[in-house]
């Protein structure tokens, strides 16, 4: 129920243009690394000492103009030579839909490909996240048409989908990020149950791991994680064939504590003004945290 309100709220159009206008609020700010290039460094920074690596999402969606779609692309490139003139340890996650898939597919390809082009002059990945299913093939296209020219860049794979396993065997030479699923899809090609979700999930981690490139295992399912760390042990997997990922502001504690591990942990650091809708789908899968929005609200 509450899943379903916060899913409807991240379509809205108008309260996203208003989020976009008074900045980062309702608790946003605990999960969103700031709003310019400078904030985003630094957070980068902090993570970096502690052994963490990055992803860095400028955040942004919903965009039909191809103005937008341009300067979106345009701020992305900015970041890609920030990260460089720092040298911090970094790399991209990238909407399609922020760089003009729902205008058009081939001015969204070139937008890609001028971003990917850039981050391999600097040997810099650049994933292209998954949204809803309207864009999975289209997503899945824009990465076969890159890696004719390119080996940087990857995507995302849902195991809430009934054939994420067939997703998972035709992408198995690509660095693959494999997740649950964060969209509402029908139960005609997704599962709707958590159950059947964390078994396809933990199906598919492992298939990626014995025969994939390189596996990002993003979630913050400790139990899931504990099964992978017991997987690998067992499968005598090494240590740079895959990696953990959380979101910033997430379950701090098991990010340092699995870096301090000795795994690789990168961090999903989401910045920028266009919060609404990432922030609306994080507490649609977890509506505990409201407690956050709360937390903010009570201690100003
Ligand atoms: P889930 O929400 O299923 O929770 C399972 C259990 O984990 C909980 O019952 C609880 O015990 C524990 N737990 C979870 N969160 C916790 C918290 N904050 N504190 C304490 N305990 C907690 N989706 C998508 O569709 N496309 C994409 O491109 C991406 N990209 C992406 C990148 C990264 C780095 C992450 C971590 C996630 C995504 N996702 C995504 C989102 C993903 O699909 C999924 O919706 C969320 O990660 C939520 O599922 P989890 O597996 O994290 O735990």
């Amino acid at each position: 129920m509450l899943k379903d309100i916060f899913m409807g709220l991240s379509q809205n159009q108008l309260l996203n243009s208003a989020a976009k206008k008074y900045g980062l609020k309702m608790g946003a700010q605990s999960v969103v690394a700031g709003t310019n290039i400078p904030e985003v460094i630094k957070s980068i920074k902090e993570l970096n000492a502690q052994g963490i690596s990055c992803t860095v999402d400028n955040l942004g969606e919903f965009v039909f103009k191809e103005e937008e779609a341009t300067a979106a692309k345009e701020q992305i490139l900015q970041v890609i030579e920030a990260i460089h003139e720092n040298q911090v340890d970094a790399h991209i996650s990238l909407k399609p839909t922020q760089v003009g898939l729902d205008i058009d597919y081939t001015f969204c390809l070139n937008n890609v490909r001028e971003i990917v082009d850039k981050a391999s002059q600097y040997q810099m990945f650049i994933n292209i996240d998954m949204e809803d299913f309207k864009h999975l093939e289209l997503t899945f296209n824009l990465l076969d048409d890159l890696s004719l020219e390119y080996d940087n860049v990857g995507t995302v794979i849902q195991a809430y989908f009934h054939n994420a396993l067939e997703y998972v065997e035709r992408y198995k030479n690509y660095r693959i990020r494999l997740v649950k699923g964060a969209y509402k899809e029908s139960d005609e090609i997704a599962y709707q149950d958590k159950k059947d979700i964390d078994a396809n999930y933990i199906k598919l981690i492992e298939w990626h791991l014995l025969n994939g490139k390189f596996t990002s295992i993003a979630t913050h399912d400790h139990r899931i994680i504990n099964h992978v760390k017991e997987f690998v042990k067992r499968n005598d997997i090494s240590k740079d064939k895959y990696e953990f990922q959380m979101l910033y502001g997430f379950r701090k504690e098991l990010q340092l504590k699995l870096a301090s591990e000795g795994y690789n942990f990168c961090t999903y650091v989401p910045f920028g003004n266009d919060w609404y809708g990432y922030f609306m789908r994080r507490l649609a899968e977890r509506p505990q945290n409201l407690n956050l929005v709360a937390k903010q609200v009570f201690n100003k």
